[in-house]
């Protein structure tokens, strides 16, 4: 049992919320006369911020679909919400106010619906929860004890990682709305007011839009009235959004701004006379931009971008974004069949590189031996893949001999492809940065791309890609990009065998479930940065993270 100090008593305006950050968690304290209760800060039903909510007669309702609870019970009293919310005990010291968050309030609500119930085992098996349970109804000691990682640790990553349905939902819950920044667009995408493009923050579909006053919006793709998806053009210019069932309309800013027959006709009908329309805005985010990259979070308390990245990811950022402003060359778009995490585990896997890609390895662009890193960054769930091009020489016998995918004599049949003009102030020719949860900044000598990860289940993803150049490039510098495009993208030189070898994973592991993966290279690294390329000190070092994040 551990009180600690959360808030002081004079923070919390009577019968009001106030939302504080315990230990990553979201929590909310209310004043109810003399008394302060304590319940977990996000609705149970689509993660709204209850801080944002409204305390009446004892109850807090949610600012996003007026679900109301029960304050010093937790209990859902009414729809949309149907799950309780959790409760913490509280007590005051002086005017400090201190929760358990190991225990609940005295009058917490009763039954298997509390979040904090603890199921046995032997019950969990009975309901079978795996195939059908949302996975915030489930305790962290029943998932523990269900979801148990092998004994040796991180050199082994068991299957259920990659396809179990109530994994990929915790993964939705606790890493894309959870404590992440997650990239959304370029700035150049929404250059005007009224610019909007739509976008994803794990599958949620959102809309980034430029408002008037040049600030950058990003918002649930959700109305307010019957939750339609009501932006459906991926984007384009508006003054205003309307949604097509049935018009109501909210201005850049996400506010609603109108409700057709408010008032009814002829006196009857309409929204109740104390409906409050800056009640039933569009669900904003957190957004934050650098260097013309935009990016937006769940959590209202995000430490700033740099921080998040942590400095030599930052560099590294910074060296492909290097204050040029990037200008849209295109994007490709394609859906693979594999889990979204082994798009990361592939671009912190150097040791495939040089034995699965004939073009990379033939062509000199990356050869077992030349210079290169990968690094991981404190955290161990960002990292870069960096390495140095060799002069189309250096390949000795033995490295030949290890990497089949070598063929000699190969030559290309327009030259300028393998152009690389040095532009940036990097030693390295390439590097591939994986960005936690969904970004990938690739810069491969003269072609450079973000890609989008949006996951759709445990078994599948899509992939944007939006390739850039930057203005002030001449047209021969964009046409040299362009062609050198041709390495990336869906069937791109160096793209294809990564997405088939993604699906082959997935495969391995669907038909024959139940296994653990090797991940054992480069023991002189436990987890973390490495200078050899046959290494998965990176991947253990995701994986770290990872667990943490989903309690695992
Ligand atoms: S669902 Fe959008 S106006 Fe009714
Ligand atoms: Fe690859």
């Amino acid at each position: 049992m551990a009180w600690q100090r959360v808030a002081s008593i004079s923070e919390i305006d009577a019968d009001g919320v106030l939302g504080v950050d315990v230990d990553g968690s979201s929590v909310a304290l209310y004043r109810l006369g003399n008394e302060v209760f304590a319940t977990a800060g996000i609705c149970t039903h689509a993660l709204a911020m209850l801080s944002d909510g409204f305390v009446e007669d004892g109850k807090i309702e949610c600012p996003l679909h007026q679900g109301q609870f029960d304050i010093r019970s937790g209990k859902a009293l009414c729809a949309p919400v149907t799950e309780d919310l959790r409760t913490y005990a509280v007590k005051l010291e002086g005017d400090d106010v201190c929760i358990d968050m190991e225990r609940p309030a005295a009058n917490a609500a009763p039954g298997p619906n509390a979040a904090d119930g603890v199921r046995s085992v032997a019950q969990d098996n009975k309901a079978d929860t795996r195939k059908s349970a949302v996975p915030n109804m489930q305790s962290d000691d029943s998932l523990t004890q269900r979801y148990v990682w092998p004994a040796e640790g991180l050199t082994r990553i068991p299957d259920w990682v990659y396809t179990d349905q109530t994994i990929y939902e915790r993964e939705v819950e606790k890493i894309f709305h959870g404590r992440t920044w997650n990239y959304v667009a370029l700035e150049c995408e929404v250059p005007k007011g009224g610019d909007f493009i739509r976008s994803n923050v794990g599958p949620t579909p959102v809309v980034v839009v430029r408002a008037d006053d040049g600030s950058i919006n990003v918002f649930e793709n959700r109305c307010s009235h019957r939750a339609a998806e009501f932006c459906r053009e991926l984007s384009g210019n508006v003054k205003e959004f309307v949604c097509p069932y049935h018009q109501w309309s909210y201005d850049l800013q996400g506010n609603l701004a109108g409700v057709p027959f408010r008032r009814g006709v002829n006196g009857k009908g309409g929204m109740p006379a104390d409906f409050d329309s800056s009640q039933h805005g569009l669900y904003r985010l957190n957004v934050t931009s650098h260097r013309g990259v935009v990016f937006a979070s769940y959590v209202r308390d995000m430490e700033p971008f740099e921080d998040y990245l942590g400095p030599e990811v930052l560099k590294e950022f910074e060296a492909t974004f290097d204050g040029r402003k990037p200008r849209l060359l295109g994007y490709y778009r394609h859906t693979l069949p594999g889990n979204w995490k082994l798009y990361h585990e592939n671009l912190k896997d150097p040791y495939h590189a040089t034995l699965l890609h004939t073009f990379l390895v033939t062509f000199g662009l990356l050869v077992a031996g030349n210079r290169s890193l990968m690094l991981a960054d404190a955290s161990g769930r960002h990292g870069v893949m960096a390495s140095a091009k060799s002069e189309h020489k250096g390949v000795s016998r033995d490295t030949k001999k290890e990497m089949r995918a070598y063929r000699d004599g190969m030559t290309l049949a327009e030259p300028r492809f393998m152009d690389f003009v040095e532009e940036f102030d990097s030693p390295w020719s390439v590097t591939m940065a994986t960005i936690w949860p969904n970004l990938i900044i690739q810069r491969e000598m003269n072609t450079l791309g973000v890609r989008q990860i949006v996951p759709t289940g445990p078994h599948e993803f899509i992939m944007k890609w939006t390739m850039f150049g930057f203005e002030g490039d001449d047209d021969e510098m964009t046409r040299h990009r362009l062609r050198q495009g041709n390495l990336m993208g869906p069937a791109g030189f160096l793209g294809l065998e990564d997405n088939e070898a993604i699906k082959f994973v997935q495969d391995g592991m669907q038909h024959v479930p139940g296994g653990q993966h090797l991940v054992k290279l480069d023991p002189g690294v436990a987890a973390g940065t490495s200078e050899s390329l046959i290494s998965e000190a990176s991947i253990r070092a995701m994986y770290r993270h990872w667990r943490a994040e989903m309690g695992l």
